[in-house]
Formats: structure tokens, sequence, C-alpha cells
């Protein structure tokens, strides 16, 4: 007969567990993702009712009239400011981490899983376990999302979650910025070429990089740059998003052109592949801008990106009019320029627009329109609008060559 073996179940706090030392062999968890969920405020509905029903049956769990609220570690702004509350949230987690690495056994695996969209809620994560002691030896994005959930449009929500696997290892001491930067590269392209080629895309493709980079950025005890600067999370991600986004736009272009684009034109097609059409927080908007080589600030509220708030959203040819779109000749600018004109039905301005600009002949143009279709989602009205333009360009094309040729004829005639 086989060994039945009842599984005990203890309730406690991630930040001092009940356990030896060297205890698990295997340690699985799921923490708060920094403010997403508030799960303590959420379990109320159903504490009240759960005491009345089986309160008796559980009376040390259901001690207080409602959910203990002060050990959990959310990014909660209650009775705190936004800083309070960050520090809490890693320092929090810190300790549930260090706390990991105490009951792990020394060849022992822990699974840490965690998602977030903001910088913020990595950078938290990231500094929680550098401070740990645990090591991660491997990540991956697993989709754990549903895609139409009500949220995904609007505010850009995640499809994946990051699976960390970390253990218990002696860490190399110093690592140099330079050589990390080095090896964090090679890791890292090899890991978002799989990536790409698997479908991720966009905020995940972002949040699966990050990961990666741990693998390596967290094998040292402290990385320094040759000032004896500590390198912590924060340089870290502005790192991995640029090269994420150097790579992106490359193979959203498919190679070649990315060196002819402006950083605005860069801007928008990263933009889209990473948010679509969501409005997203200040500071991950001015992040993103600044590694297309773009200040946020001094550009919005002049063209497509308009600040509302603490938001920043980008706006798409079908709310932009006109006279906004007709002042430039950047090739985001016509091409919206263009997409009003095709949504007005005005095929002869758009001809116009096309030549005056010198965009209607160039391949630049017609790849930025496709790779801009192909980040967003079937029901979208600017990826309507495009796909309407594009599949007009053969007809386009035709008719501005053969304006060309009627142009040089006339030149030729009024020069003899
Ligand atoms: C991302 S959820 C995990 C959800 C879980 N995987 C599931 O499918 O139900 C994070 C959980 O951590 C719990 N939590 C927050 N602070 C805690 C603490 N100090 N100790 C233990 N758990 C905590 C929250 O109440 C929440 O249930």
């Amino acid at each position: 007969m086989k060994e039945l073996i009842i599984p005990k179940v203890t309730q406690s706090s991630a930040t001092s567990l009940p356990y030896p030392d060297n205890f698990f062999d295997v340690v699985f968890t799921d923490p708060p993702y920094y403010d997403n969920v508030p799960y303590s405020y959420l379990s109320d509905f159903f504490y009240v009712w759960l005491k009345r029903t089986v309160g008796d049956l559980y009376p040390e769990l259901f001690s207080t009239p409602l959910t203990p609220k002060s050990k959990e570690i959310v990014a909660y702004t209650n009775n705190r400011t936004w800083e309070e509350a960050k520090a809490f949230f890693e320092e929090n987690l810190k300790k549930s981490f260090q706390e990991i690495h105490r009951v792990l056994k020394p060849n022992g695996i822990a699974t840490i899983v965690y998602a977030h969209k903001s910088t913020a809620g990595w950078e938290t994560l990231i500094n929680s376990l550098l401070d740990s002691g645990l090591i991660v030896t491997a990540s991956w994005p697993v989709h754990t999302e549903m895609k139409a959930r009500i949220r995904a449009i609007e505010t850009a929500s995640l499809a994946s979650s990051i699976y960390f696997v970390a253990r218990k290892m002696e860490r190399k001491e110093t690592g140099w910025y330079n050589d990390v930067k080095e090896e964090i590269k090679n890791h890292i392209y090899k890991k978002l070429e799989r990536l790409w080629h698997e479908g991720i895309s966009g905020a995940d493709y972002f949040i699966a990089a990050i990961g990666s980079s741990i693998e390596i950025f967290g094998k040292y005890e402290k990385v320094m740059d040759y000032e004896g600067n500590i390198i912590r999370a924060d340089k870290l991600l502005d790192f991995v998003r640029d090269m994420v986004t150097d790579y992106a736009v490359r193979q959203l272009l498919q190679n070649g052109i990315a060196g002819e684009l402006s950083p605005l034109t860069k801007f928008y097609i990263l933009w889209r592949w990473t948010y679509q059409e969501a409005r997203v927080h200040f500071d991950d908007a001015r992040k993103l801008a600044q590694s297309t080589g773009i200040d946020l600030a001094s550009e919005w509220n002049k063209g497509f990106i308009k600040k509302d708030k603490e938001f920043i959203k980008v706006l798409g040819p079908h709310e932009r009019d006109l006279k906004e779109v007709e002042k430039s000749n950047e090739l985001i600018e016509v091409l919206h320029n263009v997409l009003v004109l095709w949504k007005e039905g005005k095929r002869e301005d758009i001809k116009e627009v096309l030549q005056d600009s010198g965009w209607g002949n160039k391949d630049a143009f017609y790849r930025v329109a496709q790779a801009i279709s192909e980040t967003l989602h079937s029901e979208s009205r600017e990826k309507k609008l495009l796909d309407g333009f594009l599949s007009g360009k053969e007809k386009i094309l035709s008719d501005l060559s053969a304006q060309a040729g009627m142009k040089d004829k006339d030149r030729q005639k009024r020069l003899f």
C-alpha cells in the first residue's frame, strides 16, 4: 500500500516563516504584484461570511473583525505617501525573499512568479531579490492572463507573468558594469530572438527581457561602475529598455531602414508595439521616449503626444484634424496626414501630400505604415485606416510615377 501523505497547511506572514533553516527542497511563491490588487480588502467580502459559517471551526483564522491588513505586502497609499508605500513594499518583499533563502535547503529550488507593467514595480522586485541572497538562474514568461480581459485594451495589461527559478548559491564578488553589460547583451540577444519567434510582444516582451537580465546581473554580490558607484535596478532597467527598443524597432521594420528614421517616428512605432492605444503613466512613457532619443516633456501637447494629468496618450490619425497634421514633413506626421485624408475620402489630396513631402516613393514610408498596422489589434480604427490605405498602395505608386513622368515631359517641352 502506498503511504498516504497528508499535507499540512499553516498560515503566517511570509516575512517570518515558522520553519527552521535549510528545511524545504522547494519553495513556490506568487507574491503580490506591487500595487496591482488590494487582496485584503477584496477578501473582506468573503471573510465576513466565512467567519459566520466556519469561524467556530477555525477560531485562530477569524480572530479579527475584518482581514488583518498591516502586514500585507502591497504598495497602498492608504495613510502613507507614495514613497513610503514603495519603501514598505520593497522592504517586506525583501524580508520574504530572505526568509525563503533561510528555509531553503542548500541545493533547493525556489520559484517566484511576478508581473508588473510599470518600471517602479520591477525596480522594487529586482532590488528585493538582489538583497535576499537568492540567485536567479532562469526566467520564463508564462501566458497566464486572459486576452479579452475588460481592462486589457485601455490599460495595456500584460498577458504573461515571469516565472523565476532561484537558488541558494555563492555569488561572485564584484561585477564591473561595463563587463556585466556585455555579458547581459550576449545573453539577452539569444533570448530576445527566441521570444520574438514565439510571438511574445509589447510590454510582455519587455518584462521577459528584464527577467533574463536579472539572470546575469544577480550573479554578482554587487555591480559597480569605474567611478565606484553601485549599480542598482534603475540603471539596469534603463539599459535593458534601450536594448529591447533597438532590437524591436529593427525587427518591426525588418532591418535595413531603422537607421533612416527620426526619433519621433521610432517612438511612435515602439509605443504602438508596447502599449497599443492605452494611456500610460508619465514615468514609463518618459522612459520609453528616452530609449528612442526623445525628450517627452518637450514634445507633448504639440502633436500626437498628449498629456492628461499624470498620463500620456499617443493619438492615432482618427483622433487628429487636418490642420494639425498638415504642418510637418516628419514621416509619422505625413502618414497621419495621409490617413486623415483617406478617412475623408480625399484621394487626390493624398497623392499631392505624398508627392510634395517626398515620402510617396520611399519604401520606408510604407514599411512604417505596415509595421504600425501589425502592432494593432484587429478592431483598432487606426489599423483599419492603415490597412485601407496600404491596400491602395500600388495604385498610388503607379499614379505618382505617371505624374512624375508627365512633369518630366512638361519640363522637357519647356526646355526645347
Ligand atoms: C498574486 S497573489 C497570489 C494569488 C495566488 N497565486 C492564487 O492564485 O490565488 C498574492 C497573495 O499574497 C498575499 N500576501 C500579501 N502579503 C502577505 C504576507 N505578508 N504574507 C503572506 N501572504 C501575503 C495576498 O493576500 C495574496 O493572496
